[in-house]
């Protein structure tokens, strides 16, 4: 078999004991329980989020990729040539794919995911597809990353990929924190493109969380499933339902595991209550007006140079632009 010489792969994450600490503090000393979205993404749950992505209930990746196929000229005129493309929570190669196949000669892609076993399958297809770019796939937390500097070529232009609206699973001073720390790893002058769900009738959003065929759900339960198998705890994901909705004031769609029953989980020597009818708040997704989403990024010190809208105006793609420090 040939071997494939254009991959290269690099574990940066490596924080159990960080994790560890996030978890029992979420789940025992706050008044809403929390776990934070990115425990989601374990092996299994990186293919049920992909499996939400392809449901006709779940319009952000129909309309993101819609975005990226009826705009390839703009991608193509506007972001420079023989670029190193990084990408923030790669997931799969579906958009990927067409935003390299729009660039004008990219030399380098580097994936960032933390979900490491999804990362390396999907950047070995991508170093396969791609044979002339060099793929570098990172496994790190996107908010811990400023030793990935070195990995990249200093020598070329730089253009961040972050699509899937992830920003939106983010509180907005979070955000702009996220926003600020991809500035700088990718430096003066060079772009961010950005992916954000766009506010819009709150039944669609709803639709879109509460799908049909119950594969969110199933993605909502499994972050119980991914912490009985990384920190050995003791959930029963049978205890809990599925609830999402839409929080108007705050303008985010909300996921809660709620239990149905009295009964407690055991976490390293502590005991975990739960209260019937309490929840476990697992995911916010913010839902931005394109003004909302400007004001952000100039408070992340980033401006933005073009957004492209599908044509129902239901998720935009931001070109931003770092501004010099
Ligand atoms: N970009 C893809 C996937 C979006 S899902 C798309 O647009 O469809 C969010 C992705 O970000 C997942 O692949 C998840 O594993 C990754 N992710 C979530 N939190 C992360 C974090 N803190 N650091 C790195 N990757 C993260
Ligand atoms: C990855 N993230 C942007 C998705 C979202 O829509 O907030 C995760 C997701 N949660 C439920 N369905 C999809």
């Amino acid at each position: 078999m040939k071997s494939i010489e254009n991959i290269s792969y690099h574990n940066i994450y490596n924080s159990i004991k960080n994790d560890t600490s996030e978890i029992l503090n979420g789940l025992l000393n706050k008044q809403q329980k929390q776990i934070s979205s990115k425990f989601f993404y374990d092996e299994t749950g990186s293919i049920l989020f992909d499996k939400i992505t392809k449901l006709k209930d779940y319009y952000p990746t129909q309309k993101e990729i819609e975005i990226l196929d009826d705009n390839r000229k703009e991608f193509y005129d506007y972001l420079p040539s023989d670029s190193s493309v990084i990408e923030f929570g790669s997931g799969s190669n579906e958009k990927i794919k067409r935003l390299l196949k729009s660039l004008k000669k990219p030399v380098e892609y580097i994936p960032i995911d933390i979900s490491k076993d999804f990362l390396f399958k999907n950047a070995l297809h991508s170093a396969k597809y791609f044979p002339n770019l060099k793929v570098k796939a990172i496994c790190a937390d996107f908010n811990q990353i400023k030793s990935i500097k070195k990995l990249t070529d200093s020598s070329k232009k730089k253009i961040g990929f972050f699509p899937g609206s992830t920003i939106g699973n983010y509180c907005p001073s979070d955000a702009k924190k996220l926003l600020k720390s991809f500035s700088n790893i990718l430096g003066p002058d060079n772009f961010l493109i950005v992916g954000v769900d766009l506010k819009k009738d709150k039944t669609i959003i709803e639709k879109a969380y509460n799908d049909s065929e119950g594969v969110t759900e199933l993605f909502n339960k499994n972050i119980l499933n991914g912490l009985n198998k990384k920190f050995n705890t003791s959930f029963d994901s049978d205890n809990f339902n599925h609830k999402a909705f839409f929080n108007n004031e705050k303008s985010r769609l909300e996921m809660h595991l709620v239990s149905n029953k009295d009964h407690s989980v055991n976490f390293i020597n502590n005991h975990i209550t739960f209260k019937t009818g309490e929840t476990i708040h697992t995911e916010n997704s913010y839902k931005y007006s394109i003004e909302n989403f400007k004001k952000l990024a100039g408070t992340a010190q980033m401006e933005i140079k073009k957004v492209l809208k599908d044509k129902k105006s239901f998720f935009g793609i931001f070109f931003l632009k770092v501004v010099s420090f």
